[in-house]
């Protein structure tokens, strides 16, 4: 990459953000951020010259590198064509990005719902499992993250919900850790035998007719990358479907092959019987995915969520589904 150091330039970019830039769940007095200014593949620049090798992928979405030929490419050709349509419209890079999505997310999964970000999904999964269960009660776990916005952060386990609790019918328990066991557990199997006793007995004393909806990272992110043990997933699906409780599980930061299955839900849970999967691309892209019935209960829309321009990337990132494979036309 051609790029050279210049670091009154990189003095510049410091003081603009510092004086003008508010950033997200920090204390903004605080800050020394890093200036960026350059990047390709795994690795970022700084305005010093320094080369640092990317290990975190920006915040684990820039999964496939930075400036990938490919979807740099697809991009500027889509957004020369259509760039923006508004969501009533049909479009061909929507409806292709769509039918790959579900079909990777295996049997049972009908369509999409793509919005503008993950906390965005969040809060319309929790309104679609709301109204089509008619059951207000949302559980989540202590140790987890759903997003900034009402529902989805009165969702959250961690301490940035404290001072935003303003949404209601929110209830929280704990879920599988055994490193540090809530439950005492001597194993990952005991551990996931008592989370599931905890979690049967919170629906219980809440009341299964009041429990609409169970949101759970699937693999826990933010709060330490917590994979759950052996049987936990599936035992969730199975209190699910015995509550007629709708299992929302978060991908946002576990979807799309991060963990070695296109969703990471599918590594337990057996194939498709989630209710929605979360994708996490680099672009703002989100797609819901449903469940036939749920899907055709209710549809619903935002008002500029999957851009055409945005589009292309999921396309180039997901195989082709052997129907639009050439070979095989
Ligand atoms: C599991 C999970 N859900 C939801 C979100 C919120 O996504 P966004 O910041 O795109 O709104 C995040 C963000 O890190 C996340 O990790």
């Amino acid at each position: 990459m051609s790029f050279s150091p210049d670091p009154a330039e990189g003095k510049r970019v410091y003081d603009l953000d510092r004086e003008y830039v508010f950033h997200s769940w920090s204390a903004q007095g605080a800050l020394n951020p890093m200036c960026i200014a350059a990047t390709e593949g795994s690795y970022v620049w700084d305005y010093d010259g320094n080369k640092w090798l990317d290990f975190s992928s920006q915040l684990v979405n820039v999964n496939i590198g930075h400036q990938h030929p490919k979807v740099v490419a697809a991009i500027q050709e889509q957004a020369a064509k259509i760039s923006t349509i508004a969501p009533q419209h049909a479009n061909d890079k929507r409806g292709e990005a769509a039918q790959r999505i579900v079909e990777l997310a295996g049997p049972n999964m009908a369509k999409v719902f793509f919005t503008n970000g993950g906390a965005d999904a969040v809060e319309n999964a929790i309104r679609m499992a709301r109204i089509h269960t008619h059951k207000h009660k949302v559980l989540s776990t202590y140790r987890s993250y759903h997003g900034n916005t009402g529902a989805a952060i009165t969702a959250t386990g961690d301490p940035r919900r404290w001072p935003n609790e303003y949404a209601s019918q929110h209830v929280h328990f704990f879920g599988p850790y055994p490193y540090r066991s809530p439950f005492w557990s001597d194993s990952p199997e005991q551990e996931t035998e008592r989370a599931l006793q905890h979690l049967e007995q919170v629906i219980q004393f809440e009341g299964p007719n009041t429990v609409g909806a169970i949101i759970l990272e699937s693999v826990v992110g933010t709060a330490g990358i917590l994979v759950p043990p052996p049987g936990y997933l599936e035992g969730v699906r199975a209190l699910a479907d015995k509550y007629e409780i709708v299992w929302i599980a978060d991908e946002t930061m576990s979807g799309f092959a991060r963990t070695g299955k296109w969703f990471a839900f599918q590594n337990w849970a057996g194939p498709a019987r989630s209710d929605r999967v979360r994708q996490g691309i680099e672009l703002r892209l989100r797609a819901r995915r449903w469940r036939g019935h749920l899907g055709r209960h209710r549809e619903d829309r935002s008002t500029i969520a999957s851009s055409p321009a945005a589009l292309p990337t999921p396309a180039i990132r997901l195989p082709r589904p052997p129907s639009l494979r050439p070979s095989m036309r």
